[in-house]
């Protein structure tokens, strides 16, 4: 396995590979991985004939308060996992290798993004669609795999590749959890042990609301009545939002059909957590 720190460097490994004629998948990540983001790794290295994956903490994606400077980093442990699976390069660049001074092109949308998470981080996903779309063009991925975990960016960059013409096929991978339900990520180590256990409200309460679903009903509005109140029952918790919106656009629905998105964002003390589930129709 090989590990590039330049844009050059990648790109010199992929023009190889294509030239023989050999199928590229990708990942692109924030490093500190764990099973979530093995799941993703394992599917594109079914698929493919090479496993690109970028870890990169992307300063463009985050607020001025939020954790740019917190968010936990872990090359090593994240390269040993990497080979356990079978990837065949690491890009892991400086900020200033893709931000270079002078830097001012954006990639932004004017739908999807203004719901759910665009509501409390309005810059986020500009963040997230410049350094996508520049990571795509620097890895040139037949398959690029992202997780249900964010399916507000799944949506998101389903929608960029679509609008942009991008030769490359969005995959989205089901939501690992711990044992007890709790959707893994790598925020969890910011939690305390009595946080890490009221965090566990995220997953419960979207069972009751998955449950209503279950036994037929349709109003959005009781829907996400019935996961805030199971969330105000635990005093740790603090919700950013509970939202029900058609899977495809981001748009909030009253009536539960079609691609349905049931979204939560949660403070348990300082840590936003984000939980969620999809029918698909
Ligand atoms: P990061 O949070 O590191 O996540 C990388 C990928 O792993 C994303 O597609 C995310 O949805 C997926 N993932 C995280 N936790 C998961 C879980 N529990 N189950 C399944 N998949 C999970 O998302 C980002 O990084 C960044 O925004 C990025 C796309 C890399 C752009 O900077």
């Amino acid at each position: 396995m090989k590990i590039c720190y330049t844009v050059d460097d990648v790109r010199k490994e992929v023009k190889e590979w294509k030239k023989q004629g050999l199928t590229v998948g990708f990942v692109p990540t924030m490093g500190y991985l764990h099973e979530g983001h093995r799941s993703l790794m394992e599917a594109a290295r079914k698929e493919n004939d090479k496993v690109v994956v970028s870890i990169f903490v992307n300063p463009m994606q985050f607020g001025p308060t939020e954790d740019l400077e917190s968010y936990p980093r872990d090359l090593d442990k994240d390269s040993k996992l990497c080979e356990g699976v079978g990837v065949d390069l690491i890009f892991h660049p400086e900020p200033e290798e893709m931000y270079p001074e002078g830097f001012c092109s954006y990639v932004d949308m004017n739908g999807l993004t203004t719901e759910l998470c665009g509501k409390s981080r309005p810059i986020h996903f500009r963040g997230v669609q410049t350094v996508v779309l520049k990571l795509f063009n620097i890895v040139t991925p037949d398959n690029a795999y992202f997780g249900q975990k964010d399916a507000q960016q799944l949506a998101v960059v389903t929608r960029m590749v679509k609008d942009l013409s991008v030769d490359t096929k969005i995959h989205g991978c089901p939501i690992i959890r711990e044992e007890d339900g709790l959707a893994k990520s790598s925020r969890n180590t910011y939690l305390s042990e009595k946080e890490r256990q009221a965090a566990l409200i995220l997953s419960q309460s979207l069972q009751v609301g998955k449950a209503l679903i279950e036994q037929g009903e349709t109003d959005a509005t009781v829907v996400k009545k019935a996961i805030s109140d199971k969330i105000a029952t635990e005093p740790l918790a603090r919700i950013d939002y509970v939202d029900v919106v058609d899977f495809d656009t981001i748009t909030p629905i009253e009536q539960i059909k079609g691609n349905t998105l049931v979204a939560i964002a949660v403070y348990i003390g300082k840590t936003r957590l984000i939980d969620n589930f999809i029918i698909f129709s």
